[in-house]
């Protein structure tokens, strides 16, 4: 059995599901299958409590149809990436699901604490990263954020070890716009190019198969802002480091209803036209992966009636918003923070409807 996601694997995932979901409930991309709902692990406590929960509804979700994980080695302190691990052992053990039926992502950049905050953040630093050599105080971008070949690898061998697998599937730098706070473009291209270095190595190593950037305002902007990323300019640059058959394969951003950016704002260029992140990346041959679906869970609640007019057979107004998300043909998968079971059961609801037509969602933004 091979310690990565599979076409075969994810297939045979799929096909476990083709009587009780929607058969477009997965979405094909970089050869594998995608449900096209991912369970995300970025809020909660830092606590045994939330700990727990995670474990369950990730475990609950896994048998549901849900095949795509996301997590970062920051969230709730390393106990995110922690409870998964936990979770995916007890389930490998058990027989529910297998490794090469599940596509798990996780991220790199920020500077994560070690289960709860230090007393001494400072000494916490210097013991955890000076001192072995990882990272040195000249690396650190805002006081939180780190891309130096040394620390990504470094964090890379933290998460398959919280993980307990080895080979992620996406390998993610988190936030790279972070660094747009203190570097000049010139220089921020310099560290995004030695990251890639890094990780292609760690590609060719069998630690990750793909790899891409998650962001929060990146994507988003306009290129005149000072946290502005480009499509065209990455894909250069991971061109420069690996040639035509280089892995930098996934975008991650945030898509929602109150967030649509990345269909509304052409914003990217390529060849010298401007385009938005969804046809630049379908351009670019990416897979998009949309954060924050629900908007932190605001839109779980009052939405405006005309919606149901559009998004149609669902019961909650989180359904109707992870519905949106979901009927976008440039997404692969609407993660979805989830560490209740209770949620988990509402949300996964929604695949067994096929996702809405195209025409509905036309009508629903022409409405709004
Ligand atoms: N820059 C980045 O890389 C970035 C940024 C943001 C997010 N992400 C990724 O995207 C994932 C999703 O984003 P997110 O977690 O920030 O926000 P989200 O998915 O929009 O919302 C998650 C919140 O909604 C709640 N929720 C889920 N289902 C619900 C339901 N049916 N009814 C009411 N509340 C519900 C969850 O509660 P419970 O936990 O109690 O179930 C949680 O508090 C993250 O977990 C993370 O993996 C990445």
């Amino acid at each position: 059995m091979n310690n990565y996601s599979t076409h075969e694997g994810t297939a045979r995932y799929r096909d476990r599901f083709k009587d009780n979901l929607a058969q477009n409930h997965f979405n094909e991309s970089q050869n594998l299958w995608f449900s096209s709902i991912g369970f995300g692990s970025y809020l909660g406590n830092h606590d045994d409590q939330t700990d727990s929960n995670y474990q369950n509804a990730l475990k609950h979700a896994i048998g549901l149809g849900c095949n795509h994980i996301d997590t970062a080695i920051n969230y709730r302190f390393q106990r995110s990436e922690r409870a998964i691990g936990s979770a995916l052992e007890t389930a490998f053990n058990e027989g529910t699901v297998n490794r090469d039926e599940l596509i798990i992502a996780t991220k790199g950049g920020y500077i994560p604490f070690d289960s709860d905050p230090p007393k001494d953040t400072r000494k916490y630093f210097i013991e955890t990263f000076v001192e072995p050599g990882i990272a040195s105080p000249e690396d650190i971008i805002a006081g939180s954020h780190c891309l130096t070949p040394n620390y990504i690898k470094n964090q890379l061998e933290c998460s398959l070890k919280n993980l307990g697998i080895d080979c992620i599937d996406i390998y993610y730098l988190h936030n790279p716009e972070e660094q747009l706070r203190e570097l000049s473009r010139e220089s921020f291209s310099k560290r995004v190019a030695s990251a890639f270095e890094l990780l292609e190595t760690k590609v060719s190593d069998g630690k990750i198969k793909i790899y891409g950037t998650a962001t929060w305002n990146g994507y988003r902007q306009e290129p005149t802002e000072a946290g502005y990323l480009s499509l065209e300019d990455f894909v250069l640059i991971a061109k420069e480091v690996a040639g035509e058959n280089h892995n930098f394969k996934v975008i991650q951003l945030p898509f929602n209803l109150a967030m649509p950016e990345a269909l509304t704002l052409r914003n990217q260029p390529l060849g010298g036209v401007m385009y938005s992140v969804f046809e630049a990346a379908h351009n670019l041959g990416f897979t998009v992966i949309a954060s924050s679906s629900l908007l932190q869970s605001q839109l779980t609640r009052n939405l405006p009636d005309f919606i149901n007019k559009y998004l149609k057979n669902l019961n909650s107004d989180a359904q109707r918003a992870i519905q949106f998300v979901r009927s976008i043909p440039e997404i692969t998968t609407a993660l979805i923070g989830m560490s209740s079971v209770k949620h988990v059961d509402e949300n996964m609801k929604v695949a067994e409807l096929p996702p809405a037509s195209e025409d509905d969602i036309k009508k629903l933004f022409e409405k709004a």
